[in-house]
């Protein structure tokens, strides 16, 4: 793809405009002014990145993401430092996440490097958009790929669009959440897409998702699909649990869950807390009964959105209802979050090299 061309827009958003904005920039609702684009053909490969004003596009009526779904994406966010520079946290994890998202898709790869440079060109453009730290605000990135082949037939497309958006936000959730177990719905089967970013996962779940909010619950549990007895992941993050003996858990990959960056890099930091990171098979009736006995003393849920969200409480069908310790976020949950906002910020040294100065 290398060389990216810039078409500036004519009409950026005002200065005044901006700032009201990052004054309280809900969750993916106001966009910056400009779009990272590529085009892919069988013949030809991958054009040119481009940067293009932000807008609609054009796409014919039969493109084939507007029929079977063939669309993957990724999250990740740029943080704007006390001293006013920018940076973004493990992107080449996002990229190569993306690339086996594609495969699995049947979709072509973006070359790494690309997708990167391509995402750190757009933040330099938009830099005025990442806002200041305070409220640990940042300017959330949304690279996605659609399939844009016009044609009806069931097969891997020709065409392909990859895009890249950015969305300045706040928190995603602003209050610990309780998770809803449902009895009618999973998520994903082995042999499917659940460890992929693809459209359809969440178009699936949008269901479940009601039904916790019938019940009062922030998001879903999600148990396995097969024997519905484990434990697997919340809707837009991953789940773990600190246990009365100093270990944390989290379920294992099995096949079936998203591999998050959060994930990896709090199992990562976990030692330094005097945490044991431990990933395995978690059932249900573990869960509960550590639960009630004690031996889950914290629980929590990580995304890029949601950062590290405490879950205060289980509920199932049949009036089940498990409250995690006294109700409140866990000392360790609220350690791990710092410890992680404030690599991502710069407040803390980054002796991994997670975190990528912008501009
Ligand atoms: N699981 C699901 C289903 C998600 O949508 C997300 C969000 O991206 C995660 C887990 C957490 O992944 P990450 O930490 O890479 O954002
Ligand atoms: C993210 O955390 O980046 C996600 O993709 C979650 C989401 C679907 C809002």
């Amino acid at each position: 793809m290398s060389d990216i061309v810039l078409h500036r827009t004519p009409t950026p958003t005002s200065a005044e405009r901006r700032a009201e904005i990052l004054a309280n920039p809900v969750f993916g609702h106001y966009f910056v002014d400009h779009q990272l684009l590529a085009d892919y053909s069988a013949d030809g490969g991958w054009g040119p990145m481009r940067i293009e004003p932000m807008g609609t596009w054009q796409m014919h009526p039969a493109a084939a993401v507007l029929h079977y779904g063939q669309e993957i994406f990724e999250g990740l966010k740029a943080y704007r430092r006390a001293d006013g520079s920018v940076w973004l946290f493990r992107p080449e994890a996002n990229a190569a996440r993306f690339a086996r998202s594609a495969a699995r898709l049947g979709m072509p790869a973006v070359p790494e490097t690309d997708f990167v440079e391509g995402i750190r060109r757009l933040v330099e453009l938009e830099h005025e958009w990442v806002p200041d730290p305070a409220g640990e605000q940042s300017l959330y990135i949304r690279p996605f790929m659609v399939a844009s082949e016009p044609y009806l037939g069931v097969r891997p497309a020709s065409g392909y669009t990859f895009c890249v958006i950015a969305s300045p936000v706040g928190a995603y959730y602003d209050e610990p959440v309780t998770l809803w177990l449902t009895p009618n719905y999973t998520r994903a089967a082995p042999g499917g897409t659940g460890a992929a970013k693809c459209g359809g996962n969440y178009a699936a779940s949008l269901d479940a998702a009601t039904e916790a909010e019938q019940e009062g619950c922030g998001q879903v549990l999600w148990t396995d699909g097969a024997e519905r007895k484990y434990i697997e992941e919340c809707g837009t993050m991953n789940f773990m649990f600190v246990s009365r003996d100093g270990e944390l858990v989290t379920p294992a990959l099995t096949g079936t869950i998203l591999a998050g960056i959060t994930r990896d890099s709090l199992l990562t930091l976990a030692e330094r807390h005097g945490l044991t990171p431990v990933e395995r098979r978690v059932t249900v009736e573990e869960l509960f009964d550590g639960v009630e006995s004690g031996y889950v003393a914290e629980a929590f849920a990580c995304g890029t959105a949601a950062v590290v969200t405490p879950i205060v409480g289980f509920k199932a069908p049949g009036g089940v209802h498990h409250v995690v310790a006294d109700g409140k976020p866990g000392a360790k949950t609220k350690e791990m979050r710092a410890a992680l906002v404030d690599i991502q910020y710069g407040r803390a040294e980054d002796p991994f090299g997670w975190t990528q100065r912008v501009c």
